[in-house]
């Protein structure tokens, strides 16, 4: 680690932080154990240099700690039988080498199943396949490896589920027919639901810099508008804005002059900061959180551990729609945003857990 990695700073509730270093390579890594009450912890790995960060080491370890203690509020809302995990590997993915891979399974390992590693930005599932080789707690491999394949699907699935109870909740709206949706990323999640959209009626507009994701999308969902620019897309006046790229698209700024009604996407950590959640509620903007919609994807990689199958996945995937309304309901009733009530539903199942077992962590 770096010389300013405080280890304590970030420690909230977390069991235990691996840190190691690649003997041959020298490259770091963490794994973050936020939580193991529900079961073994699972959530993804990601490969990033962090290279803009003047310590790199450090924004790893601030990133594990983060993204681990998300990961215990997702699984549990999910109602799945795992605790939060994340782990990073500090180097640029195009460093990476099956070495390396191999090294990390070993890491991992020596956790000895209370760690179930997965993808992230960064690692894909052909590496997930050579991590296994190392590694018997991995998930989210291809299917030529006993995996389930690409996650995108179910997370899709979801997503749709939950952008259709939020639409019921707050327009009274039973079906997306003539419904108005902005699409702020077209990749493998944005893509689908562009395409599911679309063929139920929607007016989808969409973006995205990548012109090989427009193509596609185009292609996926005939009749969309796609969009020559981020701005057009957040200015365009819809009823549904799904951020599906990259975190920190709400702003205190878009929360402010967002015309959509209703708010909900795949992107991890949509929230610039905190505070957007009530900014959006005072607008009287329904915001379905992200970690309480995008869960499809962990579902398949759970049910792929446990020898599961798509269809029970996806049966699971599609119960996003019952979480969400018991979620925005608990909002509304309380008089919180709809983030502080999925983490209260997450919480209390996690504290359910641990007084029904007696567990002590
Ligand atoms: P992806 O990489 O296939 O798609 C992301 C798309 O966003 C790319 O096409 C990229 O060009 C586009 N993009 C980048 N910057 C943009 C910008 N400024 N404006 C608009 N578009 C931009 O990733 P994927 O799998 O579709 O995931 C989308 C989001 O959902 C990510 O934030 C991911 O972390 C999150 N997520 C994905 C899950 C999965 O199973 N794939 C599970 C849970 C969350």
């Amino acid at each position: 680690m770096g010389a300013g990695v405080d280890p304590w700073s970030g420690f909230e509730g977390h069991e235990r932080v691996i840190v190691a270093r690649d003997e041959d390579t020298g490259i770091g890594m963490v794994i973050a154990l936020h939580s193991t009450v529900l079961g073994p912890a699972l959530g993804g790995t990601r490969m990033n240099a962090y290279a803009g960060a003047s310590d790199p080491h450090a924004a790893a370890y601030a990133d594990a700690l983060h993204l681990s203690r998300a990961m215990t509020f997702k699984n549990s809302l999910a109602g799945l039988p795992h605790g939060g995990g994340k782990a990073v590997i500090v180097a640029d993915p195009r460093e990476r080498t099956t070495e390396l891979l191999h090294a990390y399974g070993r890491l991992v390992s020596t956790l000895e199943g209370a760690y179930l590693t997965a993808g992230d930005v960064g690692i894909s599932v052909a590496d997930l396949d050579v991590i296994s080789q190392t590694c018997p707690w991995t998930t989210g491999r291809s299917p030529e490896h006993g995996g389930l394949g690409d996650s995108a699907i179910l997370t899709a699935v979801g997503v749709l589920a939950g952008l259709r109870a939020s639409l019921e909740f707050a327009l009274g709206r039973t079906g997306v027919d003539g419904t108005s949706v902005a699409i702020v990323g077209l990749g493998k999640v944005g893509g689908r639901i562009a395409e599911h959209l679309a063929a139920e009626g929607a007016r989808v507009i969409g973006y995205d810099p990548d012109p090989q994701a427009c193509e596609r999308a185009r292609d996926q969902a005939p009749g969309m508008t796609v969009a020559g620019s981020l701005a057009e897309v957040l200015d365009a006046d819809v009823d549904v804005l799904s951020p599906n790229a990259l975190g920190g698209l709400l702003t205190p700024e878009l929360a402010r002059t967002t015309s959509a009604r209703v708010v909900c996407g795949a992107a991890n950590n949509q929230l610039a900061e905190p505070s957007v959640a009530g900014l959006l509620a005072e607008r009287g903007v329904t915001y379905a959180p992200d970690f309480m919609v995008n869960c499809g994807g962990v579902i398949q990689i759970s049910a792929e551990h446990a020898g599961g199958t798509m269809e029970t996945a996806r049966a699971q995937a599609e119960a996003v729609a019952l979480t969400t309304r018991q979620v925005l309901e608990r909002a509304q009733s309380l008089g919180v945003t709809p983030v502080t009530a999925a983490e209260q539903q997450a919480l209390e199942r996690i504290r359910e857990h641990r007084a029904r077992t007696g567990q002590v962590v």
